[in-house]
């Protein structure tokens, strides 16, 4: 009976908005990394999210959360250091990082998670400077934790603009969050090389999604990857290594089109 209800087009439209209100009451409360709606902008996703937790990373709750994380829970103590998405970086940046290029900005750094937990696999050089960007609440607890273990070689920034003359730029897993990144790099002397991790490409069209963090609800964006791709080659980059990252995904429900799979890392070098 069900089933054939389904098939009246009134009946399967309502039976979907059922269902989709459903999914919306499990979004608002404890479905910790699911995905919801596609929006235009930001500001679009900001004003349709439930009002059961407040928006973006800058959070306090959330900065502890990290904290905990880093000193007593399964970044460094439990032995898995890295996972399997951080190998290809590994990679690039152990035969980059030398004594010409020691300035490195990790955006989205959070609490210097990349500084410590690839220490284990590159000997950083002694003249190393790596600057951590990230939101003010987060590098509030980065900088008492750096502080805590007298690690000079760890700085920290909520200013973009601070990538200016950096030789390598890494963004693992935030890029998802700001506008326009081509944008923003041309605007600074440009790093020589940029390491792209965890982002979320595919062949459809540029949207806007809400994924559900825990404590907070994030925005992000989802982007065609050959657009994101020519954004960049465009100020000058070239397109040296592309990977997938099979850990992430964002799954829509109600959107398969607009789903992805497998996030991607990319690798581009500077030619000009
Ligand atoms: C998904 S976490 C990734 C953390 C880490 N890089 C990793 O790969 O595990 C995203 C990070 O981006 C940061 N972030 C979000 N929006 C940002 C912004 N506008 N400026 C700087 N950092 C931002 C968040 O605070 C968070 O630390």
């Amino acid at each position: 009976m069900k089933s054939i209800i389904k098939q009246i087009p009134f009946a399967r439209q309502f039976h979907r908005y059922i269902k989709e209100q459903e999914y919306k009451r499990k979004f608002a409360t404890n479905c910790y990394g699911c995905f919801w709606g596609i929006f235009e902008t930001f500001e679009e996703a900001r004003q349709a999210a439930p009002q059961t937790k407040s928006i973006g990373y800058d959070n306090t709750e959330l900065a502890q959360e990290y904290q905990e994380m880093l000193e007593h829970g399964n970044w460094e103590s439990s032995g898995r250091m890295i996972a399997s998405y951080d190998y290809p970086v590994l990679f690039w940046l152990k035969s980059i990082i030398n004594h010409e290029n020691t300035n490195i900005f990790d955006f989205g750094g959070n609490v210097g998670i990349h500084f410590y937990t690839y220490s284990k696999y590159i000997k950083y050089p002694e003249t190393l400077k790596w600057t951590v960007c990230d939101l003010p609440e987060i590098i509030r607890v980065g900088k008492q934790i750096a502080e805590k273990r007298h690690i000079n070689s760890l700085f920290f920034t909520s200013n973009f603009e601070d990538a200016n003359n950096k030789d390598i730029f890494i963004a693992s897993g935030s890029i998802q969050y700001v506008e326009n990144l081509a944008t923003q790099i041309s605007k600074i002397r440009k790093p020589k090389h940029l390491l792209i991790n965890r982002l979320p490409i595919y062949n459809g069209r540029l949207f806007v999604t809400l994924q559900n963090g825990g404590k907070v609800f994030y925005p992000q964006y989802v982007f065609n990857k050959t657009e994101f791709i020519e954004a960049i080659t465009s100020i000058g980059y070239e397109l040296i290594d592309i990977w997938e990252d099979n850990v992430d995904s964002c799954m829509i429900p109600f959107h398969p089109e607009s789903s992805v799979p497998a996030y991607s890392g990319l690798y581009f070098q500077l030619r000009f």
